[in-house]
């Protein structure tokens, strides 16, 4: 099984410096590294980037809509994004889910959006600051996997990558510990072993997002259910990322 890394760009960089910074990185990864290796950056940029990839690096688009082709003013489809070079879409993400309204419902239609047209899946969960506190935590992860994964089937979840990302985590310099995120991880790794069948499970990717950066990649990527990382504030900065991709390569 391959080890996962992305970087998820969010809403930063304009053109000229984000081009840069992919240049940056793709400087810093030789063809040997065995995971792979993703950069999201925004939207407008990524026919220009699918284009511009060379190497390892893989792009992804940060979302796509739930929708075929229409009247659907503003919305970009999933072969759409395919029809550009793009391989990947992050689907999702705790920003998109409080601030878009993107309900379950719209996530399991994305997913099978995505699914439909070929392209792979970085798939998030992950629990408010609430949830932890109450130590609900579980069931809030496994509910919103359920809503997503549930009638799929085994073939489709080797197009999914799990990332967990627990939203008091992300943005905020607060890290899960090792012990957490190894938790969370194995306690999915079981739920799907359950849903599906161990061996789907045993090789499916379940990275972690979330203050993840080169301080603490080494002792999250050594947990044995951690599969790599999707990463926020330290994609934006090659150094770093390229440290992060390091830690991972030699876990
Ligand atoms: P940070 O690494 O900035 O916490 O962001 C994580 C994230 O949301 C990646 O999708």
């Amino acid at each position: 099984m391959k080890n996962v890394i992305a970087g998820n760009w969010k809403s930063n960089k304009l053109m000229a410096e984000a081009l840069r910074l992919m240049k940056e990185i793709e400087s810093g990864l030789t063809s040997e590294i065995s995971a792979e290796v993703i950069i999201a950056p925004p939207a407008p940029y990524l026919s220009a980037f699918a284009s511009e990839a060379k190497g390892v690096l893989q792009i992804a688009s940060q979302q796509c809509s739930a929708t075929g082709s229409g009247a659907f003013t503003g919305e970009f489809t999933a072969a759409m994004l395919g029809s550009c070079g793009v391989k990947w879409v992050i689907i999702g993400h705790s920003e998109r889910r409080e601030g878009y309204g993107e309900t379950d419902n719209v996530i399991r239609k994305k997913l099978r959006a995505a699914l439909d047209s070929g392209l792979q899946v970085l798939l998030c969960c992950g629990e408010p600051l609430e949830v932890r506190e109450s130590e609900t935590h579980f069931d809030w992860v496994q509910n919103q996997l359920m809503h997503a994964l549930s009638g799929l089937s085994n073939s489709a979840l080797e197009s999914i990558v799990i990332a967990y990302e627990p939203i008091w985590a992300i943005g905020t310099g607060k890290t899960a510990s090792a012990g957490q995120a190894q938790e969370m991880h194995a306690f999915i790794r079981n739920w799907l072993s359950i849903c599906f069948d161990r061996s789907t499970a045993r090789g499916c990717r379940i990275i972690y997002g979330g203050s993840c950066k080169p301080s603490n990649a080494d002792d999250l990527f050594a947990q044995p259910d951690v599969n790599g990382g999707l990463i926020g504030g330290a994609s934006l900065n090659a150094a770093d990322f390229i440290a992060i991709v390091t830690a991972l390569e030699n876990r």
